[in-house]
């Protein structure tokens, strides 16, 4: 999988970067859902603490805590959205150590301890979600906060209409086939799979984090915010899916922090 995403990223970076409105003033959580001026998910932080980033795309995240004294690094698979980063930190005058490494072997390369780890929208991308948030909490200090924001099952999700006994929508809704095993998003380009999304039951990301030694602190599944509100993370596609993102959470987030 990993060959397959870095490829798809690094195809994607430069017009992923540019067609997608990505706050620096703000730390986002995913598409068209407030950010942490409203939801207040971040640990307490003072200048110099140690961040890292997993699966950083153009690292505006990194930008912002770098702006707010931070020590950052900002790891990702992709070159080209490495590239974007270095460039947005550049113009925001911040500096992050960047590392092109993916998130399944981060630990072999970054060796220190963090205060805070945190990653948006890059879980859905990996094979074992499970394994990666057993080596961030060993990376973690003692009270270090583990940040998760990834794709909503119920947004992966297989949606139909539900029907009446002659087979018309009865207006009762969408049903969901099954919850439990939500489907791959696999995205094809000429016939070719470009890339794969995946999303899990929330539960999942709870016992991942126990079983890792974390406490799940918080579970968000954030609406997105009215029309009227520009949120920190947007683009025309996501702008399409506002009302179904309105009615179903598209983005969960996982606050969770090692105990000491
Ligand atoms: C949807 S983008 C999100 C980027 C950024 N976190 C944000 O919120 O804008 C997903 C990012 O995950 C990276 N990625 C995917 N699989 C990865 C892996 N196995 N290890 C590290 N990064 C990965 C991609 O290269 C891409 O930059």
């Amino acid at each position: 999988m990993v060959d397959l995403q870095r490829r798809y990223w690094n195809n994607l970076a430069k017009s992923y970067q540019a067609s997608t409105s990505i706050a620096l003033n703000d730390f986002h959580y995913g598409p068209l859902v407030p950010g942490e001026r409203q939801l207040n998910l971040l640990p307490e932080l003072t200048p110099g603490d140690r961040v890292l980033e997993l699966g950083c795309g153009g690292a505006q995240n990194s930008v912002w805590l770098a702006g707010r004294g931070m020590d950052c690094t900002a790891i990702d698979i992709s070159s080209e959205q490495l590239r974007q980063a270095r460039a947005i930190a550049r113009r925001a005058g911040v500096k992050i150590t960047f590392k092109r490494v993916p998130m399944e072997t981060f630990h072999l390369r970054v060796a220190t301890k963090f205060h805070l780890i945190h990653s948006s929208h890059a879980f859905e991308f990996v094979d074992d979600p499970a394994a990666i948030i057993r080596r961030a909490a060993v990376r973690l200090l003692p009270g270090g906060a583990l940040l998760i924001s990834t794709v909503h099952p119920l947004y992966n999700g297989e949606w139909v209409e539900s029907l009446d006994e002659h087979g018309r929508p009865d207006g009762m809704g969408l049903l969901l086939r099954n919850y439990f095993q939500p489907p791959d998003d696999a995205r094809f380009k000429n016939g070719r799979l470009e890339v794969i999304s995946r999303a899990y039951p929330v539960a999942s990301w709870f016992d991942w984090m126990r079983a890792a030694g974390l406490e799940v602190i918080r579970l968000v599944e954030p609406p997105a915010l009215p029309r009227d509100t520009p949120p920190p993370y947007n683009s025309a596609g996501w702008d399409e899916a506002h009302e179904q993102l309105r009615a179903v959470p598209g983005t969960l987030i996982v606050a969770a922090r090692r105990p000491g």
